[in-house]
Parts: C-alpha cells; structure tokens; sequence
C-alpha cells in the first residue's frame, strides 16, 4: 500500500504521512536519506501523545534529535530510541517501509 511519493519528502527532514495499518488510520514519522526511508509510528513511547506540535511539524535538537512536543523526552532517528526524558531508553515503534517505483509503500 502506497504511504507517499518519495519526492514528497525533504531528505534529513522529518515528516508525516498517514496510512492504514491493520484497518486503522496511524500517522507516521517518515525521514528519508537518499532512496531509503525509516518509518516509525507518530507516537510517543512515554504517554502516547503524537510527536509533532501541529501535524508534519516537528521539533529537532540543534543536532538533529526528535523532540516530543508534549513532554520533550528526544529520540535518535537512526533506530528511534529515546536519549532523555520520561521515556529513555524505550523506542518509537518502527513501520517497515520499502520504496518502490518513486513510492513509499508499506512492507
Ligand atoms: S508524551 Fe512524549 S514525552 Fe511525554
């Protein structure tokens, strides 16, 4: 299933689709690097809040950490673990994701 266009995402810049995962709408956390992309649910491990401050903005450390708009616990965006705040050391549940024709697709 088609999440994205590729082209859609600024590459190093975190981003966020929806799509439907196990029959249900989930927003995601998307950064590309190049032709790869990770993905993680738009979640956050410490109270379940979504990351972003408004949908698709997200707030980076000045040196390129995630930050959760509503506590602020940071997370690393090569494997999504938490460096600090309430939830350190636990990870953003990650989404498998492949590209494939210029899309982004679940899988
Ligand atoms: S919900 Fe993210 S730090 Fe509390």
């Amino acid at each position: 299933m088609d999440v994205i266009a590729l082209e859609a995402l600024p590459d190093g810049v975190p981003a966020e689709a929806e799509a439907m995962i196990e029959g249900s709408a989930q927003s995601l956390l998307l950064v590309r690097q190049g032709q790869q992309v990770r993905g993680w649910l738009n979640v956050c491990p410490h109270a379940g809040r979504r990351l972003d401050w408004a949908p698709g903005k997200f707030l980076l450390t000045r040196t390129g950490a995630l930050v959760c708009a509503a506590h602020g616990a940071t997370f690393e965006l090569q494997d999504g673990q938490c460096l600090s705040g309430p939830c350190r050391g636990q990870c953003l549940q990650a989404v498998a994701l492949q590209v494939r024709d210029g899309q982004v697709v679940l899988g």
